[in-house]
């Protein structure tokens, strides 16, 4: 039988400049995402490329005095290289310069002009060019582009328009037919607002600039660059070619990841288009957040603020980048990258949980038994707790993945390694190595440590796919016990399984001497920012209206509980009943209040501050207290209920 296709894509990247970590977050999730398809037996086509076309292109190449085409060579090969650098394994890689894509997006535009879809008329409006987007005067936001708040330029030519006016309403059939057209749930809303509104039809040529696919039939046109672009998911495939099996094969495409901001071209503009051909719609468009720094600001080439994922992978190795992208942001919302996030995470989960347990375990193999663990092994009760959590684990990580939540695949992944850790102290080898009787109790808790190890590896792969190995030789495991199938055993590793030591997976750092020589070399508007607010002595206040202050919205809640955060010695976390639940907040407190001088009291805190993520903790607020420079005095509001407001 012919195993079941997924196809997956990636957005294809501008290459208006270097690629960086922001293009990474997508590019890093399609590839687990596609990794883990195949490992479950799907006949994968993951998809990836580069959007060479427009003018903002064509602007920056004339700047470098180079042609457009050397212009985005250079850059192409910095993105590949960077893939092939993230062991990116995606089947095709598309450049919208290639020649069949270029013939093929010619015969699409004549078809749709043929069947009347597109028309010739004259465009009057607003061009956001960093944007390649058009937008009338009602759209704008304070006369400038309302995706990315930047200048727009009058535009006034002859052009041929497509009309997307006419698909209102079966795109909005599309939404409510196929509920999961549009992920999350959230973004579609603003997708069906925006339809609401009115669509206009849409201009799909332009005669201000050369750099792009010319309309054959009319060469002063060139093709509008998302036209060209959008096309992209089915010309890869051989569509409009001579030969189109891979289109027959793999289209429709069952996802298409793409940022939040795109998410409009890819569900109004894009099926508007099938549409027209006659052709079949992707099934799902998932629209996820994107990367911010600490002070909320979006990392982009354009405002020059981005992080280089080639220095930190040659500092902590490409897994340790995967993973903390795949782990540290829920897939669909907005997430703040730090150094300090980056390298907390690296210590206390790869250091600490994972290579511990590695290390710990194969040392005392190695110890006691010479690497190779004795068949006669004696079970106890204690292990069918590790065991069955074992067992069900390949199933929650299919779950997580099926709704392309990678970060809770890896929580659960975590959740075995901490679990089995928390075995080691239960059992205790250390004792049963000192008593000859105990052997074969010692071989069968040193077994279950490496088959829970096993599972484990299994299930990373997709995600670290050179850490997964490095762990699977440490325990001896054969090609066949590291299955997909095997996943979901118990018992599997064979008995002339060789266990060594090896090198360690990830040596700890020293987080402060890291952190001060990371920010030189990456520099991070948020640290900067830092800086310079403390620099200069403030002599006097701005002052701020009632609005302003009207924005921070401040209630009362009470302590329930309180805790130290691991390994950051300055944090609380406090967990606040707030009159509607309870919320996590964490605090930088810890030098002056130990967690029960907190619990049962109540407090202030801002109940509408963005979240963010310290030390590995979302927190959910922020503790209103007291500050006169050497001591810090948190307001306590005793005896208020939870919930009031403080204004
Ligand atoms: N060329 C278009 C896409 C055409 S797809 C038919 C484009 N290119 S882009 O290079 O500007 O962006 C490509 C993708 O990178 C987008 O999905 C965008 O959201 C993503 N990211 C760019 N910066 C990002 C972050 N800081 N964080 C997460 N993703 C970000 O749009």
């Amino acid at each position: 039988m012919d195993k079941k296709t997924f196809y997956i894509t990636t957005p294809i990247y501008y290459p208006s400049g270097k690629a960086h970590i922001g293009h990474s977050y997508c590019t890093v999730a399609s590839d687990a995402i596609a990794r883990y398809k195949r490992m479950q037996g799907y006949d994968v086509m993951f998809l990836t490329g580069t959007d060479e076309h427009g003018q903002k292109i064509e602007i920056n190449a004339e700047k470098e005095g180079v042609t457009p085409k050397e212009y985005v060579d250079k850059i192409v090969a910095g993105f590949q290289d960077l893939w092939k650098l993230l062991n990116i394994s995606n089947d095709r890689f598309i450049r919208t310069t290639d020649d069949y894509h270029v013939k093929a997006v010619q015969k699409i535009f004549k078809a749709l002009y043929d069947k009347g879809e597109i028309y010739k008329g004259k465009y009057e409006g607003w061009y956001c060019t960093p944007c390649e987007a058009f937008w009338t005067e009602t759209q704008l936001k304070d006369g400038k582009c309302p995706d990315c708040g930047r200048e727009v330029k009058m535009a006034n030519e002859e052009a041929y328009f497509f009309r997307i006016s006419k698909y209102a309403d079966r795109l909005l059939k599309l939404y409510e037919d196929q509920p999961d057209f549009i992920q999350p749930d959230s973004r579609k809303n603003e997708m069906i607002n925006f339809i609401k509104q009115g669509l206009n039809d849409l201009c799909v040529s332009r005669t201000s600039f050369t750099w792009g696919i010319p309309v054959d039939f009319d060469p002063k046109h060139v093709v509008y660059v998302w036209l060209d672009a959008l096309t992209n998911y089915i010309t890869a495939l051989g569509y409009g070619s001579d030969d189109d099996s891979a289109y027959q094969k793999y289209w429709p495409a069952d996802v298409h990841f793409v940022g939040k901001e795109i998410v409009r071209f890819h569900t109004i503009i894009w099926p508007a288009m099938l549409m027209a051909l006659d052709l079949p719609l992707p099934k799902q468009v998932y629209g996820h957040g994107w990367l911010l720094f600490g002070d909320g600001t979006k990392m982009s080439k354009s405002k020059g603020n981005v992080v280089d994922p080639v220095v930190l992978c040659s500092r902590y190795g490409v897994d340790a980048i995967r993973y903390f992208l795949l782990r540290e942001i829920p897939f669909g919302a907005d997430g703040v990258f730090t150094n300090e996030a980056l390298i907390n995470r690296i210590n206390s989960d790869l250091a600490n949980d994972l290579g511990n347990l590695l290390s710990r375990s194969t040392a005392m193999a190695e110890k006691y038994f010479g690497g190779k663990i004795p068949a006669e092994r004696e079970s106890a009760p204690v292990d069918d707790e590790l065991i069955q959590m074992a067992l069900q684990l390949r199933q929650k990580c299919d779950d997580a993945i099926a709704g392309y939540q990678f970060s809770n695949a890896l929580a659960e992944i975590w959740k075995l390694i901490a679990r089995t850790n928390k075995y080691i102290d239960e059992t205790m080898p250390w004792a049963l190595g000192k008593d000859e009787t105990k052997r074969a109790r010692l071989a069968a808790v040193l077994y279950n440590l490496c088959e829970s190890l096993r599972i484990v590896s299994v299930l990373i792969t997709p995600f670290m796919p050179e850490t997964a190995p490095k762990i699977q030789a440490q325990i001896g495991a054969k090609p066949e016990e590291l299955t997909y199938e095997s996943a979901a055993k118990w018992g599997v590793l064979s008995n002339d399984a060789v266990i060594t030591k090896g090198e360690t997976l990830y040596p700890r750092i020293d987080v402060e001497k890291e952190i001060e020589e990371l920010n030189k070399l990456i520099p991070n508007p948020a640290e900067q920012k830092k800086e310079e607010k403390a620099a200069p002595k403030i002599e006097g206040l701005a002052q701020i209206g009632i609005d302003d202050f009207g924005k921070v919205e401040l209630r009362v809640g009470k302590v329930k509980a309180c805790e130290p955060v691991k390994r950051a010695k300055k944090l609380l976390k406090l967990t606040v009943e707030d009159g509607a639940g309870e919320r996590t907040i964490v605090s930088g407190i810890a030098k002056w209040y130990k967690p029960e001088d907190l619990t049962g009291h109540s407090i202030i805190f801002v109940a509408n501050l963005k979240p963010a993520t310290l030390c590995g903790v979302e927190s959910q607020g922020m503790v209103l207290s007291a500050d006169s420079g050497e001591d810090v005095r948190v307001i306590f509001v005793d005896g208020v209920p939870s919930g009031s407001k403080v204004c």
